[in-house]
């Protein structure tokens, strides 16, 4: 068993500030939490285009998307990995498995602002405190007022009348265990950088507009 005490952090030459002066803006991470079908994977996608146009260096990480890869089901590693490999890696939708698949994200997220990246992410993520672990781990790996966590408070009836992939019916018929909102909670944020109302019939090009404002008046991107 290899201990964390044997493992020694390295430092790059090529650090942070000056991967950030190449891109003329400063590193950051925009976490985007919201229920399923709130609109965050929408609006985060907008927000990159627009930062994409501005000549910012972005990416985007998205809940759907990386379940299909770093933080793939146990069914689809089984294949490749075997069971037990299978068991012990793949991820759910349990409260400890969304903690890890945050924990990953989070770790993934903070690397790429490492590499001077406005770095935007679309995750349920449910949990207060594995949001709050984030903050701290992006903080930690770069400065205070670097994590902007975004609410995309949408009400549930919205989110489930939009039911873009058909869940929400799954989940209401019982065929979707631990589905946010219906049978597992959401725990909303307390004091979030900023909350987009996606209920109010605003474009994704306007909310995500309002996170560039956001970014300019912080002094992220100029
Ligand atoms: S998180 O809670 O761990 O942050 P994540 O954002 O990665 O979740 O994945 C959520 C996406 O997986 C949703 O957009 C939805 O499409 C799908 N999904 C499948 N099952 C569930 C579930 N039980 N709860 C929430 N989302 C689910």
């Amino acid at each position: 068993m290899a201990k964390a005490s044997d493992i020694v952090w390295h430092e790059h030459t090529v650090g942070r500030e000056q991967r950030e002066q190449r891109l003329g803006h400063r590193a950051a991470v925009v976490w985007f939490t919201g229920l399923s079908g709130c609109g965050k994977s929408t609006i985060a996608n907008e927000l990159d285009r627009q930062l994409h146009q501005r000549g910012c260096g972005t990416m985007l990480l998205d809940g759907d998307n990386l379940r299909h890869g770093l933080c793939a089901p146990t069914e689809s590693l089984s294949v490749e990995h075997g069971e037990e490999f299978a068991t012990r890696f793949g991820l759910g939708f349990g409260e400890m498995d969304r903690e890890e698949n945050i924990r990953r994200i989070g770790s993934v997220a903070s690397l790429m602002a490492s590499a001077g990246l406005i770095t935007l992410t679309a995750f349920v993520s449910p949990y207060r405190r594995d949001r709050d672990r984030v903050r701290r781990v992006v903080e930690q790996g770069g400065r205070a007022g670097d994590f902007f966590e975004v609410f995309v408070d949408t009400p549930l009836e919205v989110c489930e009348q939009r039911d873009p992939k058909g869940l929400y019916k799954k989940a209401r018929a019982g065929e979707i265990k631990h589905f946010t909102g219906i049978s597992d909670p959401y725990e909303a944020p307390e004091n979030p950088e900023l909350t987009l109302d996606g209920g109010s019939g605003q474009s994704p090009s306007e909310l995500a507009a309002e996170v560039v404002a956001l970014l300019l008046q912080r002094g992220v991107v100029r």
